[in-house]
């Protein structure tokens, strides 16, 4: 949710910042904006729209200097116009900066300064510029510092001055900011993707800390300002798990990327000849894992579904009583939590700022917090005592696809560990990796429909209206199946368990209400049937999901997807992929910015 880009070093900045406000585009596309101060002081330029306007508005003239900082904005306070872009500075212009985040009180502090300070734009933001302007003293660290002590809310804030052409001061509340340190130049941003082509030797900032970055080095203070030492992290992902290789977008690329990454995540996570997994980052011991009683899953969106399929998993594998709840719903209700309760929070940005504060909250209660993460250092990551990384790699587009899968993936791992220790037997467990070894093929084969499932997206773009039904762990998927939907093709879709039909949704059936069935055979095979056959007799149009062999479908309808057949708990790892593939397909034929829908931004820091 807003991307920030800053960099201090040798190189002219403007090419490195726009090339990383590209990689952050996915955070935030409603307007851009660049500041470089060089020899003839400070540049800025800002734009509307893409990142792009940005690029064509600057066109030719070089903004010539060695440091700079950029934006690119979600808007949150104040319209989508120019005025309102980042970077925004003081009334003197000296103090230039960019802010992610939320300052809560800044209606009061607008007021507070009205009589001396001119306000140009309709954000939150600009009163940071005038807040560090007042309490300016020559010291740019120590008046960031001053500044933000009259601050309420979230920030994560990148600062420069007109006459300090050697300093950066980035300071971080509540919203994430990773610094990258390469030979002589240092870079700041919301997180990895844009450093991976210039260093993976990164130290991302805590709450409360403040950071001075020179030619020379960085150094870390708390706001109180005293100096804090801090570990630096390698981060391992590749800079080429990044790029569109090909592909004419990103989410095309990641559900694509999904046979690879799935095996990712397994790797070094099995022990076959004992029939289980290990999770070391879990840092659970086999004792404490008996003493848990029961589990929760708290996640938002996508990672909420994945939440969802966890609940069956461990219900079926562990027969222990799983809950699942939406971070934002969790965070502020009265949740009973006891140290026999683990909480596993899923997020793949690991920032997500619900999720973030449902972890606070699980800890204040004494329960067991877990993170299933993907962006490695990110803040949930850190703040759980322990966790498990999903490897899906760097996810750009913003309808989350391969981290879905991976999310499961090591939810299913963490399972067959934990059953391993209660009830599970070895050959259970070893027909169990058996069937996870095999999914990466199966998924190939989901893959090799996509222009069948082109061709049915292309045949339903004139429906407004979509259902799609599941049941049992076939029924988050149907849920993910319409999320997908409506995020990124912007038609109407909902997500129902089959059974529930008829107490009330029947009602909807109608030629122009397609429904996309997920009916595979598993032990819910003949209830789904049933369901189906209500839908038919109701003239509901009818795109089906079964198994692979299972000929008697065909009655059902002509549009038809086949699985191959896997264990029951591992069919959302085949079935979702058809389901993203047909979100894909429909948002292209209806013209949609795929990897960018509108109103919506990938990482989500703010309440
Ligand atoms: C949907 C999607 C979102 C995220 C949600 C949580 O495609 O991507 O629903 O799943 O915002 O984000 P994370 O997983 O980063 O906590």
């Amino acid at each position: 949710m807003c991307g920030i880009i800053g960099y201090i070093g040798i190189k002219q900045a403007t090419p490195l910042l726009l090339q990383g406000l590209r990689r952050l585009e996915y955070r935030g596309y409603d307007s851009a904006g660049i500041a470089v101060l060089g020899q003839h002081g400070i540049s800025i330029e800002r734009a509307v729209g893409r990142i792009d306007n940005l690029i064509d508005k600057i066109g030719g003239h070089t903004i010539e200097g060695t440091m700079g900082i950029a934006h690119t904005r979600w808007a949150t306070h104040g319209g989508v116009t120019e005025f309102n872009a980042h970077p925004h500075r003081g009334c003197g212009e000296d103090i230039i900066l960019v802010h992610n985040g939320i300052i809560e009180n800044y209606r009061e502090l607008r007021k507070e300064f009205s009589e001396k300070h001119t306000f140009v734009s309709q954000t939150d933001s600009e009163i940071l510029a005038h807040l560090i302007e007042s309490h300016y003293d020559g010291n740019l660290r120590h008046s960031v510092a001053q500044a933000l002590q009259h601050v309420h809310g979230t920030y994560g804030l990148v600062v420069m001055h007109r006459d300090h052409p050697d300093t950066l001061i980035c300071a971080r509340m509540g919203s994430p900011l990773v610094i990258g340190m390469a030979d002589g130049e240092y870079y700041v941003a919301s997180d990895p993707t844009p450093l991976l082509t210039h260093t993976k030797d990164v130290t991302f900032l805590d709450d409360g800390e403040i950071a001075e970055l020179t030619r020379e080095g960085i150094n870390i203070y708390t706001l109180r300002e005293t100096r804090i030492h801090k570990d630096i992290q390698h981060i391992d992902w590749d800079d080429e798990q990044a790029q569109k290789q090909g592909y004419p977008h990103f989410m095309l690329k990641e559900i694509f990327d999904q046979p690879t990454v799935y095996k990712d995540a397994l790797r070094g996570r099995i022990i076959e000849d004992e029939g289980t997994a290990y999770l070391g980052g879990l840092n659970l011991t086999p004792e404490e894992i008996r003493n848990v009683n029961r589990i929760v899953f708290v996640a938002c969106g996508t990672a909420y579904h994945t939440g969802m399929i966890g609940k069956y998993i461990f219900e079926r594998l562990m027969e222990i009583p799983c809950e699942v709840d939406v971070a934002s719903e969790f965070r502020y209700r009265d949740c009973v939590l006891d140290e026999h309760t683990l909480v596993f929070v899923i997020s793949q940005s690991g920032e997500t700022a619900d999720t973030l504060a449902a972890v606070r909250e699980a800890k204040r209660k004494g329960a067991i917090v877990r993170g299933i993460v993907n962006v490695v250092g990110s803040t949930i990551a850190r703040e759980t005592e322990g966790g498990t990384y999903i490897h899906a790699g760097p996810e750009l587009a913003v309808a989350s696809t391969k981290a879905y899968t991976n999310m499961i993936a090591v939810l299913l791992l963490a399972a067959l560990e934990f059953s391993r220790m209660k009830k599970m037997n070895v050959a259970a467990g070893q027909r169990m990796i058996h069937a996870l070894y095999e999914i990466p093929e199966k998924m190939k084969k989901m893959l090799e429909q996509s222009e069948h499932i082109k061709t049915l997206a292309e045949k339903h773009k004139e429906y407004r209206d979509f259902l799609f039904l599941g049941r049992g762990v076939n029924y988050p998927v149907a849920l993910e199946g319409s999320l997908k939907l409506k995020e990124i093709s912007y038609i109407h879709s909902e997500g129902y368990p089959a059974g529930e039909m008829k107490h009330g949704v029947n009602a909807l059936l109608d030629p122009a209400f397609p429904v996309f069935a997920i009916m595979t055979k598993n032990s819910l095979y003949e209830k789904m049937r049933s369901n189906i056959e209500e839908v038919r007799a109701r003239g509901g149009k009818i795109i089906l999901l079964a198994t692979e062999g299972d000929e008697d479908a065909r009655d059902f309808s002509e549009d038809i997807i086949f699985a191959p057949p896997t264990m029951e708990l591992l069919e959302p790892l085949l079935n979702t992929l058809p389901l993203q593939l047909f979100a894909y397909h429909m948002a292209v034929a209806l013209g949609r910015d795929v990897d960018r829908p509108r109103n919506l931004a990938k990482s989500v820091t703010v309440e």
